[in-house]
């Protein structure tokens, strides 16, 4: 509409361009790390109680969120949400090419070659109190040391000025929809469902999750 009332000097390509980026960016991402959680609450049900427990003194009896803020009383849940985004980033790998030569610490890249980062390994590399392969949601909650020593390590959103700039709502949108799930349901692994494997298909991905979702009684 801007554009025909001659406001916005964006081409329909670049709108175009512009809207494929935040659906691609932004949909797979935040619909996947919705799923890595779920995949953790189903077999982890002592981490789904203490959700569950939070949840309820925090929002009950409302049926979900309802206030943006009140997200941020949920220490727990989103202790979960960043250990489930640590062990399964989705965007595990970042491509990127420098415009002209760069020296990062003794390593010389030349300009336009293309480098592959792998942003979950710093997070994999320190344990805190239990090992770097356990889901612990704890280890973001006990104690500042602990928590800032994963925050250091710890980019599922990039980092420096490419960082994703979804972050907030991608955040604002798990917190709402994982809210939801521990006040209306139980999570339960699928009996005999096959193992659950990480896909990487522009995100990384569960392929064969199965959850069900019982109503809480
Ligand atoms: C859990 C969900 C999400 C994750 C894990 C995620 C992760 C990332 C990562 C790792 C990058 C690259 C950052 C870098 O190069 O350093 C990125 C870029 C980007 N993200 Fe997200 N993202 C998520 C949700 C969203 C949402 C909801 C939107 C928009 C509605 C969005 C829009 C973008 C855009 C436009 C870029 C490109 C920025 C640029 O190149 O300057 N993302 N995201």
């Amino acid at each position: 509409m801007a554009q025909q009332e001659g406001e916005a000097p964006l081409t329909d390509d670049e709108v175009l361009a512009n809207v494929f980026t935040i659906l691609l960016a932004g949909q797979d991402t935040t619909a996947s790390t919705i799923a890595w959680v779920a995949y953790f609450m189903a077999s982890h049900p002592e981490v789904q109680r203490k959700m569950q427990e939070e949840i309820d003194t925090v929002i009950a009896p409302a049926a979900m969120l309802e206030d943006f803020d009140a997200g941020d009383a949920l220490t727990y849940l989103n202790a979960v949400i960043n250990e489930t985004m640590r062990l399964k980033s989705v965007t595990p790998v970042l491509a990127v090419e420098p415009n002209y030569d760069v020296q990062v610490g003794d390593i010389a890249i030349p300009k336009g070659v293309v480098l592959s980062l792998l942003t979950r390994e710093a997070g994999l590399q320190q344990g805190g109190n239990s090992a770097v392969d356990v889901f612990d949601p704890d280890r973001w909650l006990t104690g500042a040391s602990a928590a800032s020593h994963h925050r250091a390590g710890f980019m599922p959103f990039g980092s420096g000025p490419r960082l994703c700039p979804g972050r907030s709502l991608a955040l604002m949108e798990v917190r709402s929809a994982v809210a939801m799930l521990c006040r209306n349901f139980d999570l339960l692994q699928v009996k005999d469902a096959p193992e659950v494997e990480e896909v990487f298909a522009f995100s990384m991905v569960p392929r064969n999750l199965r959850v069900e979702l019982r109503r809480r009684g």
